[in-house]
C-alpha cells in the first residue's frame, strides 16, 4: 500500500535518508525545510517538497494547507529537523547572558517548537488506525553533550511524546522517539564535518567499534512505520552501537 510519509528535515542527512527508505518503497514523501533550494537538490524520486521555518506558526499554517490539499491524510509522519544552534546566526551584542538566553531559545525553537507546531498542525490528518508520528531526540539527551541546552531541548520531546501516544494510542496510531548517538554524513556538524580524532573517540565509545550512519536511523524509523510495529508505542529507542553505556 503506498503511504503519505511527511519528513521535516528531508533535504539532508538523517531525513534525507529516511525519505529515500519510504520513496524506495513506493511512499509518496513530502520533504520539509527551510531552505527551498536544499530540499530541491535532495532529488527524491517522486518527492513533493514545501520550504518554511517550523518553528514558525505562520509557516506551519502554509504546511497543513500543503498536506491538506496534497495529500489528505498523513500515514506518516517524520520530525527530523533540529540541530545544535551552533550553525544559526549568533546573538547581537556582547551581553553573555544574552548569548545565553539566544543559544537556550535557539535550541528549544529548533528541536521542540518545530515538531511540537508540525505534530499539532497535522494531528488531525493522521491515518486512523495506523498512523505513525516518529520524533528524533539523541544520546545528549540520556548524557548530555557539551552542548546543555541543545540535550535539554532533545529530552524534552520524551514527555511529549508519551503525552501524545496516550492521546493518539486509542486512534490506532503510535508514537515513538529514534535517539541516536554520533551519525556521520549529515549536516548536523557544518560542512566539515567532525575531526578524524574526534570521530575515532566516538567510534571508539560504541560496542560496535563504529559511528553511525543516516541509513542505521533510516531504517529504524522503517521499522516503526511498519504494520509489524503496530503494538510499538511511546517507546525511546537507541541507535548508538552501545554507545550509551560509555566506556
Ligand atoms: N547527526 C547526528 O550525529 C545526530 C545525532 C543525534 C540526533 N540527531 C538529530 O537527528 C535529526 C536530523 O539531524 P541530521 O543529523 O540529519 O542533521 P542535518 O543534516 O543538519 O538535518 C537537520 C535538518 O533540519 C532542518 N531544519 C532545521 N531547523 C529547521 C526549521 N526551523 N524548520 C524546518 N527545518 C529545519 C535543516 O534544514 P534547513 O536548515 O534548510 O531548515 C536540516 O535539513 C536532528 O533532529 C538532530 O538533532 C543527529
Amino acid at each position: 500500500m503506498t503511504r503519505n510519509v511527511v519528513i521535516s528535515g528531508g533535504g539532508t542527512g538523517i531525513g534525507l535518508a529516511a525519505a529515500r527508505t519510504f520513496a524506495a518503497d513506493g511512499d509518496r514523501v513530502l520533504l520539509l525545510g527551510r531552505r527551498a533550494d536544499v530540499l530541491e537538490r535532495a532529488a527524491v524520486p517522486g518527492a513533493l517538497t514545501y520550504a518554511a521555518d517550523l518553528a514558525d506558526p505562520a509557516d506551519v499554517r502554509g504546511v497543513a494547507g500543503f498536506v491538506g490539499r496534497e495529500f489528505g491524510a498523513v500515514d506518516v509522519l517524520i520530525h527530523s529537523a533540529g540541530g545544535n544552534g551552533l550553525l544559526e546566526p549568533p546573538a547581537g551584542g556582547d551581553d553573555p547572558l544574552d548569548a545565553v538566553a539566544r543559544h537556550w531559545t535557539v535550541n528549544f525553537r529548533l528541536n521542540v517548537l518545530t515538531a511540537v507546531l508540525l505534530t499539532e498542525a497535522l494531528r488531525h490528518r493522521l491515518a486512523e488506525p495506523g498512523g505513525r508520528v516518529l520524533f528524533l531526540s539523541s544520546i545528549a539527551a540520556y548524557r548530555g553533550s557539551g552542548q546543555v541546552a541543545y540535550a535539554a531541548a532533545k529530552a524534552g520531546l520524551h514527555p511529549y511524546a508519551h503525552d501524545l501516544a496516550r492521546r493518539l494510542g486509542p486512534h490506532g496510531i503510535t508514537v515513538n522517539v529514534v535517539a541516536p548517538g554520533y551519525v556521520e554524513d549529515t549536516a548536523f556538524f557544518g560542512a566539515d564535518g567532525v575531526d578524524e580524532e574526534h570521530r575515532a573517540r566516538l567510534a571508539a565509545e560504541t560496542s560496535t567499534g563504529r559511528v553511525g550512519t543516516p541509513g542505521d536511523v533510516a531504517a529504524t524509523l522503517h521499522w516503526l512505520a511498519s504494520p509489524g510495529a503496530a503494538h510499538i508505542t511511546s517507546q525511546i529507542i537507541q541507535v548508538n552501537g552501545g554507545a550509551e553505556r560509555g566506556h
